[in-house]
C-alpha cells in the first residue's frame, strides 16, 4: 500500500536544522537556500500548489504570491513578530491562516533597544570608527561626552510587549517612562500622554509600533522639530515609521543630538544622507538576531505551519 501523501510546504529561507527536521516529520518540505532573500519570480514558481509557507519579512506575500500558491494554501507562517511583508486582509479572503511569532523575541528586541540607546548616548560607534581610524589622540576630559540615562525620560511610542519590556528595564538606568499608545496600560509609574507632548519633553524617543498605514512616517520633519535638541530617536520597529530624509535633515541641522537605527525604509538600503553623519548609530535589522531567538522564532513559525496543516488551531495567529 503506497503511504498517503504529505502536505508541502515552502521554505524561503534557510532555517535551523532542528526547525527542518520539526518540518520534515509532517512536510514534504521545498527548502530555499540562497544566502539572500527568494527572488520574487522564483518565489512565485515555487509556491505553486504548496499546503504551507514558511517565509520571512524580507519576502512580500501579497495576492500574486497567494494566487500563484492557488487553493491549496493553507497557512503563512512569517518568521518576524511584525507581518507588514504580508497582505493580511488578502489571506483572508482565501481563507489562509496568517501566523507571527510574538513573545519569543520580547526580551532579545528589549535588551537590544537598551543597546542602542547605550551606544548612541554614548558615542559608541564613532568612538570605535575614531579608534580604527588611529585617529585617537589620547585622553582628554571634555573628548567625546556623552549624555548620561539617570533623570531623564524615555518615550515609547507604542506599548506592546516588546515596548513594555523595555519600559521595564528603564528603572535599572534611574529613567521615568512616559509612553504614547492608544490604550492606557497598567505599567506602574509610566505616563500616558499624547504624541506631541511625549516628544516635546522625552530625551530618547524609542519606537515600538507596528508599520501600518497610520503609523508611515509618523517620525516625519514636523515630528523632529518638535523633539528636544538634546534628544535621541531610537527605531528597532518598521523602517518606514520614519521618514529618512527628514531625519538625515535633523541630524544634520542637530535639531536633535542623535539617532540609533536598526531598521529602514528600503532595506537594505540606507539612505545616503544619513551614512556620511556622526550622530547616527547605523545597525543591520539586528534586534532578535541571538542563536536562542531566532531558534526560537523559526521554531514558533514551523509549529503554526504544522498545527494549521495538522488540522489544529494555529498557536500565535495574527
Ligand atoms: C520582527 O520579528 O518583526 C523583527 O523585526 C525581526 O527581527
Amino acid at each position: 500500500m503506497s503511504r498517503p501523501l504529505k502536505p508541502t510546504v515552502l521554505v524561503t529561507r534557510r532555517l535551523p536544522s532542528s526547525v527542518i527536521a520539526q518540518l520534515e516529520d509532517v512536510f514534504d518540505v521545498d527548502l530555499y537556500t540562497g544566502s539572500v532573500a527568494i527572488a520574487r519570480e522564483e518565489l512565485l514558481r515555487r509556491v505553486a500548489g504548496k499546503s504551507a509557507l514558511v517565509c520571512l519579512l524580507t519576502d512580500a506575500i501579497d495576492a500574486a504570491v497567494l494566487d500563484a500558491a492557488g487553493p491549496s494554501l493553507k497557512v503563512v507562517a512569517n518568521v518576524a513578530v511584525g507581518y507588514n511583508n504580508i497582505d493580511v486582509p488578502a489571506c483572508r479572503e482565501r481563507g489562509i491562516v496568517v501566523t507571527n511569532t510574538p513573545d519569543v523575541l520580547t526580551n532579545a528586541c528589549a535588551d537590544f533597544t537598551w543597546a542602542l540607546i547605550l551606544a548612541v548616548t554614548r558615542r559608541l560607534g564613532e568612538g570605535e570608527r575614531v579608534v580604527r581610524a588611529g585617529a585617537w589622540a589620547g585622553w582628554a576630559l571634555d573628548y567625546m561626552l556623552g549624555m548620561e540615562l539617570r533623570g531623564k525620560q524615555l518615550g515609547l511610542v507604542g506599548l506592546g510587549r516588546i515596548g513594555r519590556a523595555v519600559a521595564e528595564r528603564a528603572p535599572a538606568f534611574g529613567m521615568t517612562v512616559a509612553y504614547a499608545a492608544r490604550n492606557p496600560a497598567d505599567l506602574k509609574g509610566a505616563a500616558q500622554m499624547p504624541l506631541d507632548k511625549l516628544l516635546a519633553t522625552s530625551d530618547i524617543v524609542s519606537l515600538h509600533c507596528p508599520m501600518t498605514p497610520e503609523t508611515k512616517h509618523l517620525i516625519d520633519q514636523k515630528a523632529l522639530t518638535k523633539m528636544k535638541r538634546t534628544a535621541y530617536l531610537i527605531n528597532t520597529s518598521r523602517g518606514p515609521v520614519v521618514d529618512e530624509g527628514a531625519l538625515a535633515w535633523a541630524l544634520k541641522e542637530r535639531l536633535i543630538a542623535g539617532a540609533a537605527l536598526d531598521v529602514y525604509e528600503k532595506e537594505p538600503e540606507i539612505h545616503p544622507g544619513l551614512l556620511s553623519l556622526e550622530n547616527v548609530l547605523l545597525i543591520p535589522h539586528l534586534a532578535s538576531a541571538t542563536t536562542e531567538t531566532r531558534t526560537a522564532m523559526a521554531a514558533l513559525a514551523a509549529s503554526n505551519a504544522i498545527a494549521v496543516a495538522s488540522g489544529h488551531a494555529p498557536l500565535t495567529p495574527v
